[in-house]
């Protein structure tokens, strides 16, 4: 008898050490529409991260890796209340690259369509084509355009340069063989989320010096668009609330290194002290900017007892345009296609965003627009009930109504 008393007792407390443990210190940003499912989020990741990592502990494989596997392998049992058969879509090899295909049903009857090659955010070690699978669906449906989303390899198992190869090989294969996709070669558009964004710009860039027909439009939601400096505004203000229980400084120091192939510490990056005064002024001449103050401040926290300090020997591969690509030449970023860019308030890389559009907007590029969104950092995988936010389907909306502006134009 006594056990049926325990057990009831014991999952209680068991619910409320975890309540009490991850959902009540979740530290809201700021004003947004549903602050409470962002806490559900936000506490029900760092549950999921401390499991894995305990898992990690026993079984010896890599949490993301635990992480990774367990969402993929979800993805044919998930329920698609969405999926009213608007859009078909199916998965496919392309130059041995995985690839996930969305085709609109009512456009159908157009003999080419547009279509948008579509790069998963994740900080380039988590996620796949399954945990962006909704959004590309929506994105597929709002624009009539074919999506086809790259599920390129992910780091540590690979490193810069492999992922940008592979979506630089699925882009060509495309274009070339553009009837075999029944798509248009002269409205090929780009998109990517975080990272993703960060890859999209890259292979547009790619695809520009090997004089493919060019990219019609870019689309950043929210990307990672340079890796040399930590302590921007936006990293100032948000990183003190490890949005989604995932930007915080662990996490993100690994997606540097796990790209590179560097080995960075965190307390190295997030007080730029892998920086040299020098490299301070590169980046910000890069940027056509004063060193801001503080920087400055900085600068004179962590150098002045050696204001001759050098950098971290790996310091100069992330400023590598291909790593960095907020840190081109005027020339590469002056020639860029119409970019949409969508920001967040809450996110760590609002900076890049701002900072990327400034420079479009100094160099006088067309069709550049810029939208900030009240919500946080990867709101994109947040689109399946129970922790939709509204946010997420304005943004495909209005990117959906780039790519549809740009389409519709002949020019
Ligand atoms: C295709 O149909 C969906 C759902 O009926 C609609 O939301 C979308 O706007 C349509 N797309 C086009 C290009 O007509
Ligand atoms: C990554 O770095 C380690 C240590 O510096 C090195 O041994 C290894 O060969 C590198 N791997 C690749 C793929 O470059
Ligand atoms: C987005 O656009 C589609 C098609 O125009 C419309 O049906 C849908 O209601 C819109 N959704 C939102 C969230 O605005
Ligand atoms: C699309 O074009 C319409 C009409 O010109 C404009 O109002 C809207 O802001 C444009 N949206 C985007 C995202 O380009």
């Amino acid at each position: 008898m006594k056990s049926f008393r325990v057990l009831p007792v014991f999952i209680i407390v068991l619910l409320a050490v975890i309540i009490a443990r991850y959902y009540v210190p979740v530290h809201v940003p700021g004003p947004m529409g549903h602050p409470w499912k962002y806490k559900i989020v936000s506490g029900t990741f760092a549950l999921i991260l401390d499991l894995s990592r305990f898992l990690e502990s026993i079984i010896g494989i890599p949490h993301y890796t635990i992480l990774n596997t367990i969402i993929d392998s979800l993805d044919p049992f998930k329920i698609r209340p969405f999926d009213h058969g608007e859009v078909l879509y199916h998965d496919q090899y392309i130059e041995n690259v995985l690839v996930r295909m969305y085709t609109p049903k009512n456009v159908s009857h157009i003999p080419l369509s547009p279509v948008i090659i579509f790069f998963h955010g994740g900080g380039f070690y988590f996620g796949s084509i399954y945990s962006h699978d909704t959004m590309n669906y929506h994105l597929s449906m709002y624009t009539g355009a074919k999506v086809i989303a790259v599920n390129y390899r992910l780091t540590p198992s690979v490193h810069y340069p492999t992922p940008i190869e592979e979506g630089v090989k699925v882009a060509k294969y495309v274009i070339d063989n553009y009837q075999e996709f029944a798509i248009d070669p002269a409205n090929v558009f780009l998109c990517g989320d975080s990272a993703g964004g960060n890859m999209a710009v890259v292979v547009e860039r790619h695809l520009r010096r090997e004089q493919k027909p060019v990219i019609r439009g870019v689309l950043l939601l929210y990307p990672l668009l340079q890796l040399v400096h930590y302590r921007l505004s936006s990293y100032l203000t948000y990183l003190p609330y490890r949005l989604l229980s995932l930007l915080h400084e662990d996490l993100l120091v690994q997606v540097a290194n796990f790209y590179i192939n560097t080995s960075f510490t965190g307390d190295e990056l997030f007080t730029n002290q892998h920086l040299s005064l020098n490299d301070y002024k590169n980046f910000y001449s890069k940027l056509n900017l004063q060193i801001s103050d503080s920087d400055n401040d900085d600068i004179s926290k962590y150098h002045s007892s050696s204001s001759s300090k050098s950098s971290h020997p790996d310091t100069w591969k992330l400023f590598n345009e291909n790593i960095s690509p907020l840190l081109a030449d005027d020339d590469i970023l002056r020639n860029s296609p119409s970019t949409f860019i969508v920001a967040c308030t809450y996110d760590i890389l609002l900076s890049d965003a701002q900072l990327y559009f400034r420079r479009l907007q100094q160099l006088n590029v067309k069709n550049v627009i810029y939208r900030e969104y009240r919500i946080f950092h990867g709101v994109m995988t947040f689109v399946d009930f129970p922790v939709a936010f509204n946010e997420a389907f304005d943004i495909i909306n209005d990117s959906a109504q780039f790519v549809v502006n740009r389409t519709a134009l002949v020019e």
